[in-house]
């Protein structure tokens, strides 16, 4: 186990933000969330153009917005601790679902155009690290008007991404 116990171990799948319970709840409510319903698009928009490109999901869960962009053209791939949900994720097909946490994914640096973490960060216990994570998986690539954007409004209302 890891000696700071509000930070998971590196390789400690089971670090779900107890995922493995609300999973089957999950799965009920997923089509039908209107908030996820108004992010797409806004989510979608900051992502741009996808297509050819490879994009990480991280925490994909059962793979639903991994599967929009992969519909979109990119080839997708999804990771996420939680069995149950990466299960189905595979079922419904058209994307790669992997198992891994956030913290450490099993992939070489600049791997990947795009990443995406979809209302999931505030379920990662070691949320800093995902995010460093994410930057080292990406190819360095200059941002798309709308990330330039997002990127102004984030820089006017505090330094809270640079720390
Ligand atoms: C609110 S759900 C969102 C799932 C998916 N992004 C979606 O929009 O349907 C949060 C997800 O975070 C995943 N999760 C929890 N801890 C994680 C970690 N350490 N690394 C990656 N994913 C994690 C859970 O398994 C769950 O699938």
């Amino acid at each position: 186990m890891s000696s700071n116990p509000t930070r998971p171990h590196d390789d400690d799948l089971s670090h779900d933000g107890g995922w493995s319970a609300s999973a089957a709840a999950w799965l009920e409510d997923v089509e039908q969330n209107l908030t996820r319903k108004m992010l797409d698009p806004l989510i979608l928009d900051l992502c741009g153009d996808i297509r050819h490109r490879h994009t990480i999901d991280v925490g994909c869960g059962e793979g639903r917005f991994s599967r929009m962009l992969a519909e979109r053209g990119a080839r997708a791939t999804g990771i996420d601790p939680t069995t149950a949900l990466l299960t189905v994720a595979r079922d419904r097909g058209g994307i790669s679902p992997i198992r891994a946490i956030a913290e450490q994914m099993p992939f070489r640096d600049a791997a990947f155009d795009v990443a995406v973490t979809y209302i999931t960060l505030v379920d990662i216990e070691g949320y800093a690290e995902a995010i460093r994570e994410m930057a080292r998986l990406l190819r360095p690539r200059p941002p798309n008007r709308r990330q330039r954007q997002l990127h102004q409004r984030v820089g006017r209302s505090g330094q809270w991404l640079a720390s």
